[in-house]
Formats: structure tokens, sequence, C-alpha cells
């Protein structure tokens, strides 16, 4: 998986190329916030998102890539990532998940959040909060000199401490001029292992986080990744680019 993978290093022209496709995520989680409301469907979402890319003259990245067929993935409860928008209605005390890729002139952009719909009980409060803070420990972690899997380790640490668990078939990912290039960043492994991280690669961090068992199946529309327990999924991603310092994070304004 590590050896041989070719990390494309972007130079600082390409960083804000990749900056601007990602402020478009941010502004549409801007407006999506203000939408994450009982009743609400979640193909309303997905085409107020697709209006907001569009306005900008950008393009969703995620339709017909492997001919997914939506802007958004929309994934309520125990669904993990890759829920395909549709009728269905957030009702109060869902969680909800929802992930945006963006493509503006051939740089993508890409990120996750997963909100409460109305009220939560406390232990979906709990998930979000851990979730987002593996992501924050993860960008924290990804710093010139510390080893890729350093910040798969602390995330898993993180995440196994409390009680939860990181999802292992799916990852994050190097992000440029493709939505998905080398390497693949997974949420957990061990320390002091794979590539040395430098300055000017550009990553997809977005932990998984289960509140059982990290198992997860597809269901039948090829989609949709839900936990084998059925229990709830939380999903936090951002796009960062490795500097001499702190990541900068892009999908953020
Ligand atoms: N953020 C997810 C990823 O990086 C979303 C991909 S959905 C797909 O894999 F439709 F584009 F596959
Ligand atoms: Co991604």
């Amino acid at each position: 998986m590590h050896t041989n993978s070719v990390i494309i290093i972007k130079s600082p022209r390409e960083i804000e190329q990749l900056k601007k496709s990602n402020t478009i995520v941010a502004e549409v989680f801007r407006e999506l916030k203000k939408m994450v409301v009982p009743g609400m469907t979640t193909q309303e979402l997905d085409r107020m998102a697709e209006k907001i890319i569009f306005s900008k003259s950008a393009i969703p990245a995620f339709k017909g890539y492997r001919n997914y067929p939506a802007t958004l993935c929309v994934s309520i409860n125990e669904e993990v990532v890759h829920g395909i928008p549709g009728p269905r209605k957030l009702r109060e005390g869902d969680i909800v998940s929802i992930d945006v890729g963006v493509n503006l002139n051939g740089y993508f952009g890409d990120a996750a959040i997963t909100l409460p719909v109305g009220e939560v009980d406390k232990a979906a409060k709990r998930l979000l909060g851990v979730t987002e803070k593996a992501l924050q420990i993860g960008i924290e972690t990804a710093r010139a000199g510390n080893r890729l899997h350093d910040i798969s380790h602390a995330i898993q640490k993180w995440v196994e401490a409390k009680g939860f668990s990181v999802v292992r078939e799916f990852v994050g990912h190097g992000i440029g001029k493709n939505l998905h290039e080398e390497p693949q960043v997974p949420n957990f492994g061990s320390p002091g292992q794979g590539p040395r991280l430098e300055k000017g690669m550009v990553f997809a961090l977005e932990p998984m986080v289960n509140e059982g068992s990290y198992e997860v199946k597809i269901l039948s529309d090829g989609w949709t990744v839900v936990t084998a327990d059925g229990k709830r999924s939380a999903h936090f991603e951002h796009t960062i680019a490795i500097t001499d310092g702190k990541a900068e994070i892009l999908s953020i304004f």
C-alpha cells in the first residue's frame, strides 16, 4: 500500500488553487448547516449543494465518479459514508453525515461533517465530539518530518481510548488534480510507519468512527456503507496541506 506510492508535491500556486476549490466546499457547508432540520429531505440538501457549486463555476466532484449518482453523500445514523440522497426525511434525533466534493478548474476539494438533527441523545453528542476531535488530532499530527501513520495512530488511539472504533475498510487519501491520489491515509496504524511527510503534500483526512464495532457492510444499492452491528457512525473530513509548521486546513474560510 505505501511502498512505491508516489505522493505528488504541490507548488504554492497549486495549493492556492486547491484552497479555492475547498473554500467552495466550506461555503456549501455554511448553507447546508442551516437546512439540517427535521422534515428536510436528503435530496433537497443535494440540490442546494449543487446549486451553490454551479453558482461558483465549479462542478460536483462525486457525481459521475464511478457512476455515483449525486453531488453529496448523505449518511444517516448507522450509515457510515456514501449514502445516496433521496426522498428520505431527516428526523429529530438523527445524526447526519454530509460529504461534499468540488472540482474547480481541475483542482479538487473534499470535506465532510456530521450534524445533529434537532436534539440528539447524549451518546450521539459524544460520538460527534470524539470524531471531530479525532480529525483535529490527525491535523495536529500532520507535520513535515512526521510519518504518515503517525497521523493514523494518533486518530486510532484517541478514538479507541473513548470506547469507539475506527472503520478499516475506508480511508483518507491524497488529493489534488484528482479526487483520490496516493497515499491512502488510514485511521488506524502504527507510529513511525509510512512515508515521511513533506511540505506541499495535500491530504483529505477523514476519520469514520463507529459507536460499536468497526465492521461495515455495503447495502444493495452498491454504495451505502452501514455499520454491521447497526450502531451509529460519524464522519468528519478536511483537506489539509503540509507546511513548515502546522498543517493548513484548506476546506475552511
Ligand atoms: N469523501 C469521500 C471519498 O473521498 C467521498 C467519495 S464519494 C464518491 O471517498 F462518490 F465520489 F465516491
Ligand atoms: Co475524501
